[in-house]
């Protein structure tokens, strides 16, 4: 179990988790670290930590420990409110990406293992799950945007698995963006990732039809809630925040959602969260029977429908992914193309852009970044004229961060 502790609770033979400081900050060559001495603890003590994350499965607890050292007690005093992640990035997206594709792939081969036990008859085995989950929190802490812009390249055929790990990643990041706790950002990231979990028993001709449903199809669609409902209900370890996120992520304010007609408040914020989510996922995506709509333009449908999704919480996660997320591939009005590398948190408008290519006259450039909420590059030509496809331009994104 992972607990949070303050540093004055620290003892050997305990195993720290997470240190809740940046890699840089400290001399130890992991973040995850087994107490074998004081001087550990002193060092620890001496780089200013004030509380960090214990794992009780791998080492001592605090509770079979009573305090030893009175001076440590009065020096750091415990601290009473919640514990709340750091929300500055840690690592460059260039440095957390190879680790963030690793997650990806971690997550994804979960979900579908996940989705085999449950067509065999099998419970979902939590721990798997769990691991997975505290491996995107971890990742996502470090930076949020690799795990997420790997999120939003998905195949035809992957849709399903590859919706439930970028629903699972963008519920930790707002979630991050929110404040929450490591176990909160842990338990909401489970619910994103198993919240579709009941489509396995939709027919698969059905999730992959090509054409627009017809209401009779579009009933059995609505179907997969009840059938989450009922595989999570039935698995031991999934705790009731995961549960209520995956069954409330079709609710609506207004009542039009489904599958009880929740409305209000009495959908939870998780629940609610969700939902913004959810449809943010799926209609950024390419799929047979709907367009793609561009991350501005589904941001902007979610902010205008505020009797359906929650107006606060839709302005949050734009504060938390960006007007431009990082990731995407932009045209200037000067022809000139660039991947969005990271954005302003005051000038969401304005990101930073990596300008790698010439669209006129089709050729590569120099590489080059350039903050378009600079004074200096308020000119024309650099400001963003609209979104391109990568592939159709065969530029590769990953290798130009
Ligand atoms: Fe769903």
């Amino acid at each position: 179990m992972i607990k949070k502790i303050s540093v004055a609770q620290l003892r050997t033979g305990m195993f720290v988790h997470d240190l809740h400081c940046g890699w840089l900050k400290h001399p130890f060559l992991k973040n995850k670290i087994k107490i074998d001495s004081s001087a550990m603890i002193e060092k620890i003590i001496e780089i200013g930590i004030k509380d960090l994350y214990i794992d009780t499965d791998r080492g001592k607890d605090i509770v079979d420990h009573p305090p030893e050292n009175p001076v440590l007690e009065d020096a750091v005093p415990e601290q009473v409110v919640k514990p709340v992640p750091e929300t500055k990035d840690l690592v460059s997206v260039r440095e957390e990406l190879e680790r963030a594709e690793h997650v990806k792939h971690e997550a994804a081969r979960t979900v579908v293992e996940v989705m085999d036990d449950i067509r065999l008859g099998r419970q979902i085995e939590v721990e798997k799950v769990d691991h997975v989950v505290e491996n995107m929190v971890d990742s996502i802490l470090r930076n949020k945007n690799a795990l997420i812009s790997l999120g939003r390249i998905k195949k035809a055929d992957e849709y399903t698995f590859m919706h439930s790990v970028s629903v699972g990643a963008l519920m930790i990041a707002f979630g991050r963006h929110m404040g929450f706790d490591y176990e909160l950002l842990k338990k909401i990231g489970i619910g994103g990732l198993l919240h579709d979990i009941g489509k396995v028993n939709i027919p698969a001709a059905l999730l992959a039809k090509d054409s627009r449903l017809t209401d009779k199809e579009f009933v059995k669609i609505k179907e997969h809630v009840m059938y989450s409902r009922d595989i999570l209900a039935k698995s031991n370890g999934v705790d009731n925040i995961s549960f209520q996120l995956a069954v409330q992520h079709h609710e609506r304010l207004d009542g039009s959602g489904y599958p009880a007609g929740l409305t209000g408040q009495d959908i939870g914020l998780h629940g609610q969260m969700a939902a913004i989510v959810d449809c943010y996922d799926a209609m950024t995506t390419q799929r047979c029977y709907q367009r793609q709509f561009h991350s501005t333009e589904t941001l902007k449908k979610l902010f205008e429908w505020n009797n359906a999704y929650n107006r606060e919480l839709v302005e949050q996660f734009i504060k938390c992914i960006g007007i431009y997320p990082v990731g995407s591939l932009v045209r200037t009005e000067g022809g000139l193309l660039g991947i969005v590398i990271s954005h302003n948190e005051n000038n969401l408008m304005r990101p930073v852009l990596r300008l790698i290519y010439d669209s006129r006259k089709r050729e590569y450039i120099m590489a080059k970044d350039i903050d378009l909420s600079e004074e200096s590059v308020h000119i024309a030509k650099f400001m963003i004229a609209g979104y391109e496809d990568p592939e159709q331009w065969n530029l590769e994104l990953k290798r130009f961060f």
